[in-house]
């Protein structure tokens, strides 16, 4: 029997979701320890969990017990961490779940997802996986929205879209944007986001990355915007990517319909306990946060030296830098993939995207002022 056709078609034909390298399989292929490389390729936090999150895994005692399916005690956590009240949000692990129970929520055949690339890849994936349309509206050179696009298409789709008719059109139901974006660190000004909330749509406003940047976040939107989910990870800030939790604020009729769906355990218990330890001591994570964004600033400013490595104006904890020069060994390969291979060869890893128009970048995440300097160290043998 031919099992390759019992796959569903639409998994068959996708490429996977490629995440940062896997630090195991890159020491082995180094011949180095997993201690010696420097990883800046998946924007996690590099001072790690913040102490009280590791004295209350330490001293959770009930892992024998399924964890509390209504996430009370973690919600309310964040909830007041947040100024929001509990029972507009929902956890999952991470904001990845959260991601994709809000495509399972939304979508049915016929329907599309839009999106702004570059940004990231799990909306176009969650297209995939659902097995619907996917329209997506480029940024502009400098990475901003094209939201007089997106109000053209949204608008002309909507219209041809006649009672009754099944899957001819694409119907665009739900419309991503990270901000900060990722991979570049842009951020959305208030009046183009208020303009994508008019649109007959469900907007995901994706703040994976919002407290590395000048604006407050939207969370509280969510209360006077009923087609509003603001998405929040604990992997960045927080620094508990390994434990998996992300959130999101959901207006109550949409949270209502996810708890149906949403698998009942998770996040599991030892990321219940480590999330709400965490949340237990704010001044640690804004302390985190200032010492992310001092370094991004401390090393966007450094590249100058080089000449040759120019950073995006980064509101996150990464910086996206555009490779000006073009090196004699390239043998064709785009100048991102030769200074990531470079500075692979010396532990360091950093991100490529090999597609338009990133190839001639690299994305590379804050770490502390340490770490960095290794990075610019590395650099400047190149
Ligand atoms: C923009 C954005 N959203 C969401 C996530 C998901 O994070 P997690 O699943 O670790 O919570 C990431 C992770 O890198 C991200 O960059």
């Amino acid at each position: 029997m031919n099992i390759e056709n019992l796959i569903a078609p639409n998994i068959r034909e996708m490429h996977p979701y490629v995440p940062g390298t896997s630090v195991v399989e890159m020491a082995q292929k180094l011949g180095c320890a997993p201690s010696d490389l420097l990883k800046l390729d998946a924007n996690e936090n590099p001072y790690g969990p913040p102490p009280a999150a590791l004295q209350a895994l330490a001293a959770e005692k009930a892992l024998n017990y399924y964890p509390d399916p209504d996430q009370t005690a973690l919600r309310q956590a964040i909830g007041k961490h947040i100024g929001m009240p509990a029972e507009h949000i929902v956890c999952g692990a991470g904001g990845d779940e959260v991601l994709d129970l809000i495509a399972r929520l939304f979508l049915c055949p016929g329907d599309a997802i839009v999106d702004f690339p570059p940004t990231f890849g799990m909306y176009a994936n969650a297209a995939q996986v659902e097995n619907v349309n996917y329209i997506s509206i480029p940024r502009r050179a400098d990475f901003s929205l094209d939201v007089a696009a997106a109000e053209r298409i949204i608008t002309n789709y909507k219209s041809q879209i006649t009672h009754g008719e099944k899957f001819t059109t694409p119907n665009p139901k739900l419309l991503f944007v990270a901000n900060p974006n990722n991979p570049d660190g842009s951020l959305i000004s208030e009046a183009d986001l208020l303009r994508l909330l008019a649109l007959p749509v469900m907007v995901v406003l994706d703040e994976a990355y919002i407290q590395f940047s000048t604006q407050p976040s939207r969370a509280d939107w969510v209360l006077k915007h009923n087609n509003l989910i603001v998405v929040h990870t604990l992997s960045k800030l927080v620094g508990l990517a390994g434990m998996r939790v992300g959130y999101g604020v959901f207006p109550l009729d949409v949270a209502k319909h996810l708890w149906k769906l949403k698998q009942v355990f998770t996040p599991n218990s030892a990321a219940h306990v480590m999330a709400i330890g965490a949340l237990s001591d704010p001044d640690t994570l804004a302390e985190m946060g200032h010492k992310i964004v001092a370094e991004r600033n401390r090393f966007c400013e450094s590249l100058s030296e080089l000449g040759w490595l120019e950073p995006y104006h980064s509101e996150a904890s990464f910086v996206l830098c555009k490779v000006t020069k073009d090196f004699a060994a390239a043998n064709g390969r785009p100048r991102g993939l030769v200074v990531q291979q470079a500075l692979e060869a010396q532990g360091i890893l950093i991100r490529f995207f090999n597609r338009d128009p990133l190839r001639d970048c690299v994305r590379i995440s804050i770490g502390t002022p340490t770490q960095m300097d290794r990075v610019l160290a590395a650099l400047k043998t190149l």
